[in-house]
């Protein structure tokens, strides 16, 4: 998968993209990210890539014919004309990331992320360009690149060969496999530490009751950390209409 990132910060990216699991999906070539400089395309001498709000206010925006005509030229370079390319614009505004939406995402070929930064965008961006819009959730940052690189990730770890046991991503918090619920509690060695122990269950060899207990666990721990989160569980599993 190719993304490509318009950013006025494509230095923020650089340990981000040079280790761990990006890093691996980088150098498996299952993952090629390209940084743009969104302050390339600014057309004066100062290199301005913001104005001040019309109609008075705080902070500045970002300037449409700034970043109209950079998302334009990253979308030729991608090819748009003959093939897909979602353009994503990072925003508080937008609809929420999730893990179906991370799981959709990564059945691209190539995705835009347009970063913004200060207030955000002038309006005429959103009318021009039509992008998709996308959170990482109800709180504001002071730029789209921690954003990103959220979605980058998540997307990144669903892509086939990146992780060294794909079966890691199906058995998670959030995923069909477990019905949109939160995975059950883990445990690794040693079986006790300061006279807390291991649940017995996942020491006795038995795989059917080690499969009930998990469920079990991973209901509980929804019910009480993210009953909301039960509601989906209910449409996974055709309950509701039970
Ligand atoms: C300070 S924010 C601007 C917020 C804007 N004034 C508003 O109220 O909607 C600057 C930039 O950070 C990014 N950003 C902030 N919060 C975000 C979030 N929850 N999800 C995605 N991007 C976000 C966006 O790219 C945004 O343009």
């Amino acid at each position: 998968m190719r993304i490509d990132v318009l950013t006025l910060f494509p230095n923020v990216f650089e340990g981000f993209l040079g280790e761990s699991m990006i890093r691996i999906a980088r150098e498996k070539g299952a993952l090629d990210v390209r940084l743009h400089d969104i302050r390339d395309w600014a057309t004066d001498n100062h290199r301005s890539v913001d104005d001040k709000p019309y109609g008075g206010g705080h902070g500045m925006v970002l300037k449409v014919d700034v970043v109209v005509p950079a998302v334009e030229a990253v979308l030729e370079e991608c090819g748009k004309e003959n093939r897909r390319v979602r353009t994503i614009m990072m925003t508080p505004q937008g609809r929420p990331m999730s893990q179906a939406l991370a799981r959709e995402l990564s059945e691209e070929k190539n995705l835009v992320l347009l970063c913004g930064h200060y207030e955000g965008f002038d309006e005429r961006i959103r009318e021009l360009l039509e992008p998709e819009e996308i959170s990482i959730g109800d709180f504001v940052t002071s730029g789209g690149e921690a954003p990103a690189m959220c979605l980058i990730d998540a997307v990144a770890r669903l892509l086939d060969g990146v992780l060294g046991e794909p079966e890691c991503a199906k058995f998670e918090s959030f995923s069909e496999e477990l019905d949109g619920m939160l995975e059950y509690p883990q445990y690794t060695r040693p079986p006790v530490y300061r006279d807390v122990a291991v649940p017995e269950v996942l020491t006795s060899g038995n795989h059917a009751e080690i499969e009930k207990w998990r469920r079990e666990m991973s209901m509980k721990n929804t019910g009480r950390k993210r009953s909301d989160l039960l509601k989906h569980t209910l449409e996974f599993t055709g309950d509701e209409e039970e």
